[in-house]
Formats: structure tokens, sequence, C-alpha cells
């Protein structure tokens, strides 16, 4: 342990900092972190610790220092410049000796508003931070915890729910004085009390260098470091390797590949009850089960309180410790397939705008391998080298990877085209034979839901229901062994739908993923599925795992109907679009330049409606739901069919008004006299259609504006249509000087329901 080296420190915090900016997308009203300071822990701190560190280790152990700022990953920095005074611009990781922990965690409120108080790390104690932990998740028993621990004389020092778990822990720790009990079994006992969802990191003076993380019910992966010693895997060769005499190990402990994936591509997705320690330059993954009666938590703190059940006196037949003896198991690594290039922003003024030009290439990847073409296909939008080449995105800005459109990259031969998802074939018939198709999700996903449904319907000829994974639990929605059901998550981690997961599951239905996220909990626990492969998306607002998850449903949807004659012709019709969609879509990018100078004229206004039906319901919930978690203006997505039942009452000639009219879909005609009614009212119209509309374009002067679009078959359509719309919100954005990637009150990934 050689740990009072300035610059150590430094690359340590400069580690955690970079960490929290990869996953700030997460959440991001405050940060904290906390790593060993310059002072020694009080001997009579200490005292407690002769058990578990050898007397030479006691000389030297340093307090936990624990820095917390509210807002922006920004803002801490600057806190820990005016916290250590060591030369900031020394980041070196080769200098670091000996083993260093650290960590750190950025913050989207649950219980307590952001301020520095809520931020995390929480302490047991603020004087010597005896214990201090990050959380994810939320502690649902916290009010009954923090009652008993009041009593037992804790002073609590913020509004979280998370304070209670290091006070606990310091609790258990101070009734095993004397006693022997490792870092992971007390993290044991203190997950014992602890009822709702987390992954929790744990640090404390008592295990000096010691690491122990838990999870249940809330993401945590492991990410092990090139150079671990008891790494026996296959090494990038690429990545220079470190000196091991310097360093025997790296880990890192993560909500998410993004903060890891520039160390290391090697990870261990830690499942439900799992515990992991790291202490001597190594790594133990441990599991615990959940006790019959875990859930008593009233009795098993007055048993604690009368010390009927020390934890270190609660012995089994054989003698050991039955709750705080968690069994070691082997968790496979995995290599991520992350590029890090696909978590930074390139060339891009934001995320949001990359990942909107990067959807040629994301639908393609979404198809890659799951589409065999006839012999006999043609395409309407064969691409030419000129669309090919350089237009990803404004100002020719082209990611570093982009991936050519090149329609022979899909296998031909057969007689008729056909789809292959090989997460799916096994349950093909089963999903055939279900007495109802339930597709369930939150915010965009739902509404990637809301697009595929009529297709869906179409070719697979069985009822279809759509549900938000909230109102599905609030309504305890009745779900049979008949039924299937369709979960769709880009991050595979929102509580919600995770949670309408476990009840389905719970009712024997067949289980569905479709999700981004490899490894995510709703891909590990659905039955089967099928990833939607877009790369990472890191802008809070979903856009190219929207328009992928539309395609994956579309190609769902044609797998279900491979054997059925009557619908051969309309699938290849799909097929053969599905091919060229890419360059159509690259095509409707083109309309950036046009949007933004339509955003210049809308970005004062307060208020905008969408309105459309059929496929583009969809396109006007989600344009409605870009514009007010964005530009925070009002927008509502109307579907066009009730327009008369209430929307018309809001138009007048100042509202604008977007009416999404494409001349695909069987609905076309309706539009137009949705049109026709609005116009008749003085509606400041702007209406996108698509450009073979010859009717439409000339009557362009009759319009505020009008946005025209490639055409695709009705089921795509709305991948086409979403895009301008992406873009308009976008601008109006960038206008209203609001933050792009990170709308205030929002997060990512929603990990708590
Ligand atoms: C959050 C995000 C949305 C997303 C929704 C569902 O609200 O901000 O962009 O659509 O969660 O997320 P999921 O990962 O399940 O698709």
């Amino acid at each position: 342990y050689n740990w009072n080296v300035p610059r150590e420190r430094r690359a340590i915090l400069q580690l955690l900092v970079k960490g929290l900016r990869r996953l700030e997308y997460r959440g991001y009203d405050s940060a904290g972190l906390s790593v060993d300071g310059d002072e020694n822990v009080p001997a009579a701190t200490l005292n407690a610790v002769s058990n578990n560190t050898s007397p030479s280790k006691l000389q030297s152990v340093r307090k936990s220092v624990v820095i917390k700022e509210q807002g922006k990953i920004d803002h801490l920095e600057a806190k820990i410049n005016e916290t250590f005074t060591e030369n900031p611009d020394t980041f070196d990781a080769e200098v670091l000796v000996g083993t260093h922990c650290g960590i750190a965690h950025t913050r989207w409120a649950t219980h307590g508003p952001p301020a520095p108080r809520n931020s995390h790390p929480q302490t047991s104690d603020s004087i010597n931070n005896e214990f201090v932990v990050v959380h994810n998740g939320i502690i649902t028993n916290h009010r009954e915890l923090r009652a008993f621990l009041t009593k037992q004389g804790f002073q609590f020092e913020s509004d979280t729910d998370t304070e209670v778990v290091p006070k606990l822990a310091k609790y258990l720790f101070s009734r095993i004085q004397g006693k022997r009990m490792l870092f992971r079994e007390l993290v044991v006992e203190v997950m014992r009390h602890l009822d709702g969802a987390f992954a929790l990191i744990f640090k404390s003076v008592h295990y000096p260098n010691e690491l122990v993380a838990c999870k249940r019910g809330s993401p945590l992966i492991l990410g092990v470091g090139e150079t671990s010693s008891n790494d026996d895997g296959e090494r990038d060769e690429k990545r220079p390797r470190l000196d091991s005499s310097l360093r025997s190990a790296e880990y890192y402990l993560s909500s998410d590949a993004a903060a890891v994936v520039e160390h290391t591509k090697r990870v261990i997705v830690l499942e439900e009850g799992d515990i992991v320690h790291l202490r001597d330059g190594k790594h133990g993954v441990y599991h615990t089960k959940r006790s019959s009666n875990s859930n008593d938590h009233a009795t098993l703190l007055k048993r604690l309180e009368s010390g009927a059940n020390s934890p270190a006196s609660e012995s089994t037949a054989d003698g050991n410790h039955a709750s705080a003896m968690p069994l070691e198991v082997v968790r496979e690594a995995q290599v991520l397939r992350m590029e890090v290039e696909q978590i930074m922003k390139g060339e891009y003024d934001h995320f949001m705008l990359k990942e909107i030009f990067e959807q040629p290439d994301s639908l393609l990847n979404s198809m890659r391998g799951r589409i065999e073409l006839s012999a006999s296909s043609v395409f309407s939008h064969v691409p030419t080298e000129e669309i090919a080449d350089g237009t990803g995105g404004p100002g020719k800005k082209t990611t570093p990877k982009q991936v050519r459109f090149n329609v022979p990259s899909f296998p031909r031969g057969l007689d008729k085209p056909r789809i292959v998802l090989g997460g799916l074939s096994e349950h093909l018939n089963t999903m055939n034979r279900s007495r109802r198709l339930m597709f369930v999700g939150c915010g965009t996903s739902f509404h990637a839901a809301v697009a595929a449904r009529g297709f869906i319907e179409e070719m697979a000829e069985i009822p279809v229901d759509l549900q938000l994974a909230s109102d599905l639990m609030d309504r305890q929605c009745p779900i049979f062994r008949e039924d299937t059901c369709i979960f769709l998550s880009q991050s595979g981690e929102t509580a919600d739908t995770l949670q309408a997961l476990r009840y389905a599951k719970a009712r024997g239905a067949l289980c569905v993923g479709v999700t981004n996220t490899v490894g995510s909990a709703i891909a590990r626990e659905t039955d089967c599925g099928v990833y939607i492969h877009c790369g990472a998306e890191i802008g809070v607002a979903s856009t190219k795992a929207y328009t992928s998850q539309i395609v994956v449903l579309t190609m769902i949807a044609l797998a279900m109907a491979a054997n059925k004659n009557d619908k051969a012709a309309r699938s290849e019709e799909v097929i053969n679009a599905l091919v060229s969609l890419p360059e159509i879509v690259r095509k409707a990018l083109q309309l950036d330049k046009h949007i933004q100078s339509l955003a210049k004229e809308l970005y004062e206004e307060q208020s905008l409606l969408v309105f459309g039906r059929g496929y583009n319901y969809s396109t006007s919930l989600e344009a409605a739901l870009k514009v007010k978690e964005l530009a925070y203006m009002h927008s509502e997505g109307i579907n066009a069919g009730e327009m008369k039942h209430g929307p018309l009452a809001l138009i007048d000639s100042n509202l604008p008004v977007i009416v999404v009219c494409t001349k695909t879909d069987a609905v076309y005609p309706k539009m137009v006299s949705v049109i026709e009614q609005l116009r008749a009212r003085q509606a400041r119209l702007i209406v996108l259609c698509t450009e073979d509309d010859e009717e439409l374009i000339s009557q362009k002067d009759k319009f505020a504006s009008l946005i025209i679009v490639p055409s695709s078959v009705d089921i795509l359509q709305p991948v086409v249509n979403i895009v301008p719309l992406q873009l308009l919100s976008y601008h109006l954005t960038v206008l209203r000087e609001f933050d792009v990637d990170q709308p205030r009150n929002l997060a990512k990934s929603v990990t708590v329901t």
C-alpha cells in the first residue's frame, strides 16, 4: 500500500471523472466521488479494523475523501481541483503503484432534490467516512431502515434513500467487532435488509484497498482489465500493455459499458444477487439467494436490535454463518462489440445530431445478416456512387466508420426473399399460435410499437395489444399462457418494462425481447428476442433506436408470415423496401438545411401540434415527444381521426400545426380531407408529403411550409417521415439554447419505477 504520491491520486481521479462523463447521459443533476485522501484514519476508528487488516497496513490507512457537487461533471471537476492541489495536468496511468480504489457517481434525482448533500457517494458518517456507497436504483424500505438507524443514534444528513445503506453497513460492522468477517460477507448482511432495486458499490476504511459491489434489479458490469492477474482470457494485442510489475490488475465496475469500453472490451455482466469482491489485485464473483423470509425486514431489524440475530452469531449446523457466506460462482467475460468512437461525438456538435445522421448505417446494421433476397428482386433506390459518398451529415461530416450501402451485401438466390431472425427461429410457431401479441414499452420504444402495429396485425392475423409498461402494471392487466409479450427497450434496463416482463413471465406468456443492449436485463430475462443492433445511443432523446425498432418489428411480422402464401407478394414488396430504406433515409437527411430555416420560423412559438393517422399516428406522437422533451415547447401528437372530437377547438391562424400526409399510406385521402378542414379554419399548416405528390406540392403557396420527403412503403414511411421531424426538434432546441443531449429532468435509462 503506497498511496501518498499525489500523481497517483490524480490519475485515479481522472479515470473516475472520465468514466462519469461517459455515464453522464444516464443522469446529470449532480455528481460525486470518493478516493483515499491524505489524512490517516484516527486510531479509535481503526481499532475495529485489526481483524481485517495487517498491522503494517494499519499505519497508513487513509481517510476516504468525499467530493460532491450539484450540476454537471464540470462543476465536480472544479471542486476536485479546489480540494487537491496536485498538478491537474499530469495524467499518467503508468504511475499507479500498488492498489487504489475510487468510486464515483452521476445522479438522476429520485429522493431529494439535486444538492451536494443528496449526491453520492453517501456516507456512514461525514467525519470519518467509514463506509461510502454509490447506488443506482431505489431502496423501497428506506423509511423503516432510517427509523431503525435513527433509534440506534445515527444522524441522517441527506434526503436520499441511499444514505441508509452506508449507515446500515457501519451499524452491522460495529456489531461484529472482534470477529472476523470479510467485506463481501458484510455486504451480504446489508443486502438482506434491503428491498427495492439496486446496484451498489461499497468502499470502507475498514477494508482498505478493497471494493465490494452487489446488484439486485439494477444493471452492473465488471470490466476486467488487460493486466488482471486472474485473467487468463485472450488479450487485445492492439492495446499497449501496461507494465505488469507496476500494475497487477485493473477492474472497472459500472452501470454500463460506456464507462468501461476505452479501458477494456472484456466485461462480466453480473446477475441478480451477484456480489463482486475486488481484493489483492483479484476479483471474485459470489452469489447469494434471497432467503424466503428476507422480505420480513421488520422482524430482521427487531431481532438485530435485541441482539438475538447479530450476523456473526447466526450459524448453520456446519458452523458457517448462514447469511454471510455467499458462494463463489464463475461468470464468463464477454467481449464488447462497442467501439469507443461510437460513444464519442466526433465532428458533430451533439450526440443527437450524430445519431440522426447515422441512421442510414444503423438501419443497415439492424438488417445485416437477416435478409435474403430473391434472384429477381429489383430496387427503386439502387444507390449511386454520388449518393453513397460523403452524405454523412451537414457539411459532409462523415462518421469515421461509415458503412457504405451496398445492395449486393444481402445474399440472393432464393425464389422468394425471406427474413432470418436467429433469435426467434425456434419460437415463431409458438408466436403464430398465440391468442394475442402484446407489445410493451415506454417512451419512444412504445411509439415504435404504435408504428408497427398495423403491419403486424396484417401479417400475423392475430390481435395485437399495445401496453405502456407502467400502465400495464397499474392495471395488473390479465396475461395468459397463450399470449406472446414483446418487450421493447433501447437500453434493455427500463425498470417499468422490466417489471412488466417479470409480471408476464410469471403468468406463463412467451416473452420476447427487442433491445439494443447485449446482455441487458431484458435480453437476459426474456425467452428469446432480436437485438436491434443500431449501435450505442447516447443522446437522451432516442432517434436511431426508434427507426431501427420499427425495422426490427417489421422483420418480425415478415418472419411470422413466412409460410403464408397469401402474404408472399406483400412480403416481397416490404422486404425490397427494407433494402432500399437506408438510401431513402439518406436522401431525407438532405432536408436538414430546409428544416433549419423552418425551425427559425417556429422557435419562438409556445406550442406545436402534430397530426397523423394510420401508420403515421406514431410519427405524430414521436415528433411531439421530441419537441417537448428537448425544446421544452408544448407539443401534442394527435390522431387526426380524433381531430373533430376536441383538437379542432385549438386551431387558429397562429398555432403551428404539422400534418403528416404521405401518399404511401391508405389513409392518405382522409389526411387530405383533414388538411382541407384545417385550412377552412385558417390553420397555420406545415404539411409533410411525399415527393411524388403533385397535388399537394402544387398547393405549396397555401401552406406555411411544405416538407417533401422521399417515399417508401406504408409500413416503412414512418421511418422516413420522422427524420425531418427529428431534425426539427434538434434545431428548435439549438435555437432555444437548451441542452440537446441532456434535457432537464430526464435520463437515458430510467432504472427506477
Ligand atoms: C427514457 C428515455 C427515452 C426512452 C425511454 C424508454 O425516458 O429518455 O428516450 O424512450 O426511457 O427507454 P428504453 O431504453 O426502454 O427504450
